[in-house]
């Protein structure tokens, strides 16, 4: 009995990780690598069996269309991408395809509108390419996607050349919103981090940046209007995004069509910004006498700090969006006020009326500066009067039941639910989040029209400078397909086989990814 359970337990085991059966398992590396697929799948991809060369020393990008700034920072970094890519381990013999007679040359990039200069949700991120060497966009994210296609379906031949495959692919995303939440405050992420970041993110084509910059533990967010926030309330005085700092990083995203939305988390989750000023938030009495909570909810000090903080930051962020939180307010610190508990009872509230109120009122204060607020699900109390284009942040416990809920409130709304990074559960576990469907709830075709994607979420309590990259590729990419990709792109042995290649290129990249699955070879 005991023996046949050991038994299934193995075979279990053997089929989660997908070795071979048993103990029988076979020399090489368990999944192996595809050959110049893309990752992201496409949308249509018409494929020949006629391969074109490519002489790393001689080609060249032709821009025969529109172009700015972008467009040309793009072209030098694609040309290094594709020049290096003579050095990936995933050779094969030329002799084993049939070929063009005449090598690529020059790869035309047609932008045929003139470029917009910050990537935002309406972006149109469609394009065309084909493999003898065009690609055409109406719009300057197109052409990054496009470029970043065309890079991913070049391979080394054995002999210092490359080759790709006579394809023609006509791609866009499903969703517009496609993120990546980084914490940066539970640990203090350097500058050469967030690049990389945001490196991986284009490599993905992912769109959206999700800065959780601040929270509980630190406040590395230098103010123009309140330094004192940093000054006191980071881990330490070099542990600090400048103004200057921001602004590389918003720079840094834009150029590669990623938006940056910075949250700020009110009124829980800001017991950093206590350091600087604790007027802001409530003192607790008993039995938490001496130690601070969420913010004020009743005094107009900590909304007047709000208004002009607010204006400060959709200032600082271009972004049209700004998240401001909303999640896990604890009630027994205002409870533990009597201030506060005589003011809810002389007024017949409930300490959820209060968060209502305070949530009702900041994300006033932000589309009163004509920007549209994201706030996490529990800020979404009954009867709660959001402004018209809240967008509503999935996280937590039944999120099909909840986009059922929220959708038929007419609420815009974002999948993460299922796409928690920092929850480990073997090292290869992608799977889990490449399984997650953001249409699979009940719902109207109106009501699935309102999910705009979803994000990816890092936080950082067990993750550092040391770790955070590694852990987010190539996980993170299972989410990016899902986003972008079309719902029947399901396939696990075939995704399998290409994250194994997508993880060699992004090692090559410079994105020191992990292993996806197993054994392997990058
Ligand atoms: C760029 O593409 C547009 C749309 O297909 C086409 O009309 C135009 O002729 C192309 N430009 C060049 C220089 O080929
Ligand atoms: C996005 O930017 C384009 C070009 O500037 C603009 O036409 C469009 O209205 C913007 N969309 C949103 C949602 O702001
Ligand atoms: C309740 O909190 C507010 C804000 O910190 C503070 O001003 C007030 O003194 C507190 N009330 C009591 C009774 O401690
Ligand atoms: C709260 O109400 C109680 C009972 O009425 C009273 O004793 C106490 O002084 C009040 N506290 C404050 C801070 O107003
Ligand atoms: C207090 O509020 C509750 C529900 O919010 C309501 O049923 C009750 O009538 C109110 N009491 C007074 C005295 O207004
Ligand atoms: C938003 O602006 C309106 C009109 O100026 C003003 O009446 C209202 O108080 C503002 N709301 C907030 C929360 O600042
Ligand atoms: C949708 O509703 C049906 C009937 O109430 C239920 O059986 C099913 O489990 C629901 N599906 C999801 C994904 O919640």
């Amino acid at each position: 009995m005991m023996k046949s359970i050991a038994i299934t337990l193995l075979l279990l085991i053997a089929f989660e990780n997908n070795t071979s059966f048993g103990y029988i398992i076979d020399p090489g590396p368990q999944i192996k690598a595809t050959n110049g697929e893309v990752w992201p799948r496409p949308k249509f991809e018409q494929k020949t069996p006629k391969y074109f060369v490519i002489d790393p020393d001689n080609f060249d990008f032709s821009v025969i269309g529109r172009t700015c700034d972008i467009l040309e920072d793009a072209v030098v970094r694609y040309k290094n991408i594709i020049k290096n890519t003579v050095k990936s381990i995933l050779r094969s013999t030329l002799t084993n395809y049939h070929y063009h007679n005449k090598p690529i040359t020059q790869i035309t990039i047609n932008l045929t509108s003139p470029c917009e200069f910050m990537p935002n949700l309406t972006m149109d991120e469609w394009y065309y390419l084909s493999g003898s060497g065009n690609i055409l966009a109406h719009s300057i994210w197109g052409i990054l996607r496009g470029l970043e296609t065309y890079s991913q379906l070049i391979t080394p031949a054995n002999n210092g050349l490359l080759k790709i495959r006579d394809v023609r692919i006509r791609d866009s995303p499903r969703y517009p919103h496609r993120g990546l939440l980084l914490d940066t405050s539970r640990h203090f992420m350097e500058m050469k981090t967030i690049y990389d970041v945001l490196d991986g993110m284009a490599y993905n084509k992912l769109n959206v940046f999700h800065w959780h910059i601040v929270d509980d533990h630190s406040f590395p967010y230098q103010s123009i209007k309140y330094p004192e926030l940093s000054e006191k309330g980071a881990y330490l005085p070099d542990m600090v995004y400048s103004q200057n700092d921001v602004a590389s990083v918003i720079e840094y995203a834009r150029l590669r069509g990623i938006r940056v939305i910075a949250e700020f988390d009110v009124p829980g989750h800001t017991r950093s910004w206590g350091n600087s000023h604790p007027e802001l938030l409530t003192e607790c009495g008993e039995p938490y006498k001496g130690k601070l909570g969420p913010l004020d909810p009743i005094s107009e000090e900590s909304y007047k700090f709000m208004e002009n903080f607010i204006e400060e930051i959709v200032q600082v962020f271009p972004d049209k969006y700004m998240h401001l939180g909303g999640d896990e307010v604890g009630f027994e610190c205002w409870d533990s006020n009597s201030t506060i508990r005589n003011y809810t009872k002389a007024n017949n509230l409930t300490y959820t009326h209060l968060q209502k109120k305070f949530m009702e009122k900041v994300t006033r204060m932000a589309t009163n500066n004509s920007v549209n607020p994201i706030v996490w699900q529990e800020a979404m109390v009954e009867n709660v009067n959001m402004p018209e284009g809240t967008v509503v942040q999935v996280w937590l416990g039944d999120w099909r039941k909840l986009f059922s809920e929220f959708t038929n409130a007419g609420h815009h709304v974002l999948l993460s639910e299922c796409w928690y990074l920092d929850h480990l559960s073997t090292g290869g576990d992608w799977l889990k989040y490449y399984r997650c469907e953001p249409e699979n709830f009940n719902g109207t075709n109106e009501q699935k029209k309102l999910v705009l994607g979803g994000e990816a979420c890092m936080w950082s309590e067990v993750v550092n400078n040391n770790n955070v990259v590694q852990r987010i590729f190539p996980r993170v990419s299972a989410t990016a397909e899902r986003l972008w990709s079309q719902e029947f792109i399901r396939d696990e042995i075939d995704a399998k086989r290409r994250l194994e290649e997508h993880t060699c290129r992004m090692i090559l990249r410079g994105i020191p990814a992990q292993p996806p699955t197993g054994p392997g070879i990058c």
